[in-house]
């Protein structure tokens, strides 16, 4: 059996970038407890590595008034609420911002946008941490799970909106909502915020699922950018299959099979990438 790997796959640069910085706080913070707010990435492996390394994960407010001013705390690379970060500052506990840079872009411009008088509309997923951290920063923010919703549900077409997008957003049907906002939505205006590492994988699996006979998707079941990648790939190619760990892999997908696409989440590190492939060679 062939295997074939997308030509981009697993980690991007804000995960590469949050565990740098996890390694060199554990480096400085020796002896002291650290812990991590909510999963750093999406991605089981990585948080069983972290918490080999003697880090703790903590999930919600009542656990950070339980801290104290000698604990070390490291935020997440989907970044936190702005709640959370007036607790830690009222709390006097050190933190390290692993937010990555393209999300702490969005909130940016949230927050300038509102000032300047927009109405902001969010297109996500209410309850991923991403889009609960940047939306804490407005003040009266529309959130839209996708596009669909946007458009049964937006009222007052001539209204000065402005539209932003989880990073992790299908690419294309952030194109369709520019071209709703071109034809209906004429004082509006959109930034784009959907990141680049996201495109270029979203791209890069579109391509594979046409040449290969299945496509394996690895990540974690709560990655919002692999749960995208494999429905990207699902609708061009039917044996499109979204894996966390290789137990899940089920030998009759491979009947009849002669070519494997293999692809990966944004924050699915490369060994557990290298374990699939591995098994597949070896077990199927
Ligand atoms: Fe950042 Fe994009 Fe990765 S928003 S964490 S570079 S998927």
């Amino acid at each position: 059996m062939k295997i074939v790997y997308a030509d981009k796959l697993g980690f991007c640069f804000g995960v590469n970038e949050a565990l740098t910085k996890i390694d060199t706080v554990i480096e400085k913070e020796k002896g002291k407890n650290i812990f991590m707010l909510g999963m750093i990435v999406h991605n089981k492996t990585v948080i069983d590595d972290l918490l080999e390394k003697g880090i703790k994960i903590i999930n919600n407010n009542n656990n950070i008034e339980n801290l104290n001013s000698n604990d070390i705390v490291i935020i997440r690379a989907h970044g936190v609420s702005k709640e959370i970060y007036k607790l830690l500052d009222e709390k006097r506990v050190k933190y390290y911002d692993a937010t990555c840079i393209f999300v702490k872009r969005s909130r940016e411009i949230l927050v300038k946008k509102e000032k300047e008088g927009y109405q902001i509309i969010f297109i996500g997923d209410r309850d991923h941490p991403e889009v609960k951290g940047i939306v804490s920063f407005g003040k009266n923010v529309i959130i839209y799970k996708d596009f669909e919703d946007m458009k049964n549900n937006i009222k007052e077409l001539n209204k000065k909106y402005f539209i932003i997008a989880q990073t992790t957003l299908n690419k294309n049907m952030y194109l369709d909502i520019i071209e709703y906002r071109k034809k209906y939505l004429l004082n509006s205006e959109i930034a784009d915020t959907v990141c680049g590492a996201t495109y270029e994988r979203q791209k890069a699996v579109e391509k594979l699922a046409k040449i290969v006979d299945i496509v394996i998707i690895v990540g974690g079941h709560n990655s919002s950018n692999t749960k995208k990648l494999y429905n990207v790939s699902k609708n061009i190619n039917k044996s499109s299959y979204h894996i966390e760990r290789i137990e899940e892999i089920k030998k009759e997908w491979f009947e009849n099979c002669e070519t494997v696409g293999i692809t990966a989440g944004a924050s699915t590190p490369e060994k557990v990438i290298k374990q699939v492939e591995k098994y597949i060679k070896e077990a199927i």
